[in-house]
C-alpha cells in the first residue's frame, strides 16, 4: 500500500501503459483521476477501478485539463503524483514530413506534457501539497535515444521532453518535487495498431522490432507501470532527474 490515501493524476490514463499505472496505484490505496481523449475507454477504465474519475481532455489544448484540475483542489486540495503519460506515435520518412504532422506530434508529445506539468505544480509540492512532497513521472521512450528511420518527428518530440523533465528536476529540487521519466522500449499496447500504417507493415514492424529487443519480446503496460509506481513512490525518494529505460536491454545492451 505504498499509495494509500495519495492523490493521483494520471494524464493519458485510459489506455496501455497509462490504464496499467491507474490500475497499480489504486491498488496500493491511491486516489486516481485520469484524462484521455476517448470517452468511452475513459468510462470502461474508470469503471474498473476503485475509486477513480475520469475527465476527458486534450493535452493539445492547455486549457482542457482545468476541470480536472479544479475537481482534484475541491476534493483533496493537493496532487500527490503526476503522471504525465499521453503520447501518439507518428512514423513518415523525412521526404513526407509536413509541418501540420509535426505540429500534431510536438503539440500532444512535447508542448502538452510541458503545459500540464505546469498548470498542475500550484496543486504540488510544499506549496501546493500541505508541506509533504510530490514526484512527477513523465513517460518518454528509448526512441529519443534510437536513431530509427522514419521516427523523425516523434524522436525529436521526445528528447525535447526528456531536456523537459531534467530542466524541471532541477528548478522543482527546492520545491520538494522529484522529476524522473521512465522511456520504455517497444510495450505491446493500443499505439501499436494507431500508427496508420496498414496491418502488413504493422506485422512487419512488430517482427522487426522484437529482432531488435536483446531480450527477443515486447514488454507489457504492466512491466512499464511497475517501474512508474518505483519512481513515483517514497522507495525512490533520492532519486530524481533520471530517465529510466524499461526496455528488454535495447538501449545499454
Ligand atoms: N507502446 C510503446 O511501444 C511505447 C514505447 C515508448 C514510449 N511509449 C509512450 O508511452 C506512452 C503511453 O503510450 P501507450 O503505448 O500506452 O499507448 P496508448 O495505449 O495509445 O495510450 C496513449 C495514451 O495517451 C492518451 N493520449 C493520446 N493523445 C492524447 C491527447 N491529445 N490528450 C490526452 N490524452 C492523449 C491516450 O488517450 P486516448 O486513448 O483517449 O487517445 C491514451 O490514454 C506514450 O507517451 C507513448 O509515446 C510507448
Amino acid at each position: 500500500m505504498r499509495f494509500k490515501d495519495k492523490v493521483v493524476l494520471v494524464i493519458g490514463g485510459n489506455s496501455g501503459i497509462g490504464r496499467a499505472a491507474a490500475e497499480g496505484f489504486a491498488a496500493e490505496g491511491a486516489h486516481v483521476f485520469l484524462t484521455g481523449r476517448s470517452q468511452a475507454t475513459i468510462d470502461e477504465t474508470v469503471a474498473a477501478i476503485p475509486r477513480a474519475q475520469g475527465f476527458r481532455a486534450d493535452i493539445a489544448d492547455i486549457d482542457s485539463n482545468d476541470a480536472v484540475l479544479a475537481a482534484i483542489r475541491e476534493a483533496h486540495g493537493r496532487i500527490d503524483i503526476l503522471f504525465v503519460n499521453a503520447g501518439i506515435g507518428a512514423f513518415a520518412p523525412v521526404d513526407e514530413v509536413t509541418p501540420e504532422q509535426w505540429d500534431e506530434v510536438h503539440d500532444v508529445n512535447l508542448r502538452g506534457c510541458f503545459f500540464a506539468v505546469q498548470k498542475a505544480l500550484p496543486l504540488m509540492g510544499q506549496s501546493g501539497s500541505g508541506g509533504r512532497e510530490s514526484a512527477i513521472v513523465i513517460t518518454g521512450s528509448i526512441g529519443s535515444v534510437a536513431a530509427v528511420p522514419g521516427n523523425v518527428m516523434y524522436a525529436a518530440a521526445k528528447a525535447g521532453l526528456r531536456a523537459v523533465a531534467r530542466t524541471l528536476g532541477a528548478e522543482l529540487i527546492g520545491r520538494g518535487i522529484r522529476v524522473n521519466m521512465v522511456s520504455p522500449g517497444p510495450t505491446e499496447t493500443p499505439i501499436i495498431n494507431r500508427s496508420g500504417l496498414p496491418p502488413e507493415a504493422v506485422a512487419g514492424m512488430r517482427t522487426m522490432m522484437t529482432d531488435a529487443i536483446p531480450m527477443k519480446r515486447m514488454g507489457t503496460p504492466e512491466e512499464i507501470a511497475r517501474a512508474v509506481l518505483f519512481l513515483a513512490s517514497d522507495e525512490a525518494s533520492f532519486i530524481t532527474g533520471i530517465d529510466l529505460y524499461v526496455d528488454g536491454g535495447c538501449v545499454e545492451l
